[in-house]
């Protein structure tokens, strides 16, 4: 499987269709923008979206921010044109949403590596990210984390899966605790960044911290925004914070020391540290680099 893409903490929706805000998403401090053509965009506008998107990222500077679009799902008949017309201006990926077999993204990949190298560009350089948001595609998991070499993400669709199984939102989300963890723990096995769902009420930040903390005790890495004020907490909450690292540097430490003594279980401030905890110091650690709170060494 692909490593996975920098840090990616926030990734904003854009409506394909507003050159407006598109320009503006380029100067926000968002990790990855998702310009969008599907549910954002009325069946009217595809078109023009699908030209907004294309000019967009020929002529607007983004800087260090992944510039993803979302196609239309698979079995709709709007995704290829979607890719036809926005992969010249060579994307760094594609979000597929409402993915439910490994079929359908093998479809897609064969389109892109036919697209690339028509393109004369060097093969998987663009990436595939898998939008998981019914429950055909919750029970089908294990084989769409595995479709594409490509692939490098799988990110979690609460609505449109409230909308497919019935469950009710409410502001705690346990009706999707299930969902939810069965996908964290697919990316996991495969290697794949694990992207938490949208938060809808963008003015209630408080709730959008208190979503970001539970996706994060899952082992979320990010979290998907649809609106600037989100960005902030979210690149907060899904960066390790001063006293994670701090913690994590010491326990590193203290456990070589104690390896050099050959010792391997060992109590510190009460607590036993053995090899699983160490694993998960260095996890921190990782992440403090990615996001710049830590030298790479
Ligand atoms: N990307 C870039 N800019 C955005 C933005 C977004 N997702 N959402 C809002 N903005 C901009 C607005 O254009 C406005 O810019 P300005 O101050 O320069 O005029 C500013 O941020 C404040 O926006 P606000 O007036 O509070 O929001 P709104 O009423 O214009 O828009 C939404 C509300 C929900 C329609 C909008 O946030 C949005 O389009 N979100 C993404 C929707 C989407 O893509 N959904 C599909 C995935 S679930
Ligand atoms: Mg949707």
């Amino acid at each position: 499987m692909a490593a996975p893409h920098s840090a990616r903490r926030s990734l904003l929706f854009v409506p394909g269709d507003s050159q407006k805000k598109i320009e503006k998403a380029a100067t926000l401090p968002a990790d990855t923008l998702i310009l969008d053509l599907e549910d954002a965009v009325a069946p009217a506008q595809k078109d023009v979206a699908r030209q907004t998107v294309a000019t967009a990222l020929s002529n607007i500077t983004f800087g260090r921010i992944e510039r993803l679009i979302r196609i239309n799902p698979p079995r709709t008949p709007f995704w290829q044109k979607d890719i036809d017309l926005t992969l010249p201006a060579q994307p760094d990926g594609y979000v597929v949403p409402k993915v439910e077999s490994a079929e359908q993204l093998q479809q897609i990949e064969l389109y892109l590596a036919a697209a690339e190298h028509e393109q004369g560009w060097q093969s998987s350089s663009i990436r595939l990210l898998a939008l998981v948001e019914t429950a055909l595609g919750i029970m089908n998991l294990k084989a769409i984390a595995q479709a594409s070499a490509r692939l490098d993400a799988l990110l979690f669709g609460a609505e449109d899966l409230a909308a497919d199984s019935g469950a009710i939102r409410t502001p705690g989300g346990w009706e999707m605790f299930y969902a939810r963890s069965v996908l964290l723990t697919a990316a996991a096995a495969f290697n794949l960044h694990a992207i938490d769902m949208v938060y809808v009420d963008h003015h209630d930040l408080e709730g959008l911290q208190q979503e970001c903390k539970v996706a994060r005790q899952l082992g979320y890495t990010g979290k998907m925004a649809i609106h600037p004020r989100q960005l902030d907490p979210i690149n907060r909450l899904f960066s390790p914070s001063p006293d994670e690292i701090e913690q994590a540097l010491r326990l590193v430490k203290v456990y070589h020391e104690q390896a050099t003594a050959g010792i391997g279980a060992f109590s510190l401030d009460g607590r036993m540290v053995d090899k699983p905890v160490i694993q998960s110091a260095h996890k921190t650690l990782h992440r403090a680099r990615l996001t710049g709170l830590l030298p790479d060494t």
